[in-house]
């Protein structure tokens, strides 16, 4: 690491760009993550449907990667993805996930915790259909989590299908779609100064949702 630069040790800032509080938080918070949402979207934030999907395997080791949230309907989180692929794999044997965003630029992170389900075969056709073809075609190049020889075989690939589907639509492969995670739990944190940060922690009790503050 250059002299001049500070040491991990030393990399810290205050955070001091808002506050999350009861007065203001809505009761809902699927109402709560829309306001933040559209927060993150209209400030400096790149990528913010960017997610952390944790899931679990059949061990019960844990395993993190980063999908985008292409919808909130219905009461849930949608991203889709390959279903056979590690995390599809994962989802089988165990269907409870974490997902967090994280928002430096406004200093807040929120963790939800839920179950994952399908989302149906003509949601998933829908949402493919909305994809640029490269895109589509993509989905049927790439066995996801699979080891490939080499990027050329990739690419063959690619330019097989694409002769393949030369002026023909490119039906939606079956192992390619939507998930859907219902919150049971939803976590909003605020960075605070002092290190004092704001958690409001949602949890749902029958019909209703719960609100407890944590300490930071
Ligand atoms: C910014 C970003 C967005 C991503 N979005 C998706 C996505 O929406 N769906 C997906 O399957 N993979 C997405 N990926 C790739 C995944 O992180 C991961 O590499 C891939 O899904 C394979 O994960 P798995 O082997 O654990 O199943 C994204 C990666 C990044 C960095």
């Amino acid at each position: 690491m250059n002299r001049d630069e500070a040491t991990l040790a030393e990399l810290r800032r205050a955070y001091e760009r808002g506050a999350l509080l009861e007065e203001t938080v809505a009761e809902d918070p699927l109402v709560q993550f829309e306001r933040w949402f559209e927060e993150a979207r209209a400030g400096d934030v790149l990528e913010p449907n960017a997610m952390i999907l944790t899931t679990v395997n059949e061990l019960g080791r844990p395993d993190a990667r980063t999908v985008l949230l292409k919808d909130v309907s219905d009461g849930g989180f949608v991203f889709y993805t390959n279903y056979n692929s590690r995390k599809g794999r994962d989802l089988v044997g165990c269907p409870y996930v974490c997902l967090v965003f994280l928002w430096t630029s406004l200093e807040r992170q929120v963790r939800i915790e839920g179950l994952a389900e399908r989302v149906s075969a003509t949601e998933s056709d829908e949402y493919y259909a909305s994809r640029p073809r490269g895109s589509r075609l993509g989905a049927w190049a790439s066995a996801q989590s699979e080891p490939v020889a080499s990027r050329e075989a990739m690419e063959r690939r690619l330019a097989e299908l694409e002769a393949r589907y030369l002026d023909k639509p490119v039906p939606r492969p079956p192992h390619w779609g939507g998930y859907r995670v219902t919150p049971d739990a939803i976590e909003f944190w605020q960075g605070r100064p002092n290190r004092l940060h704001d958690r409001l922690y949602f949890q749902r009790k029958g019909g209703n949702w719960e609100r407890r503050r944590l300490q930071p």
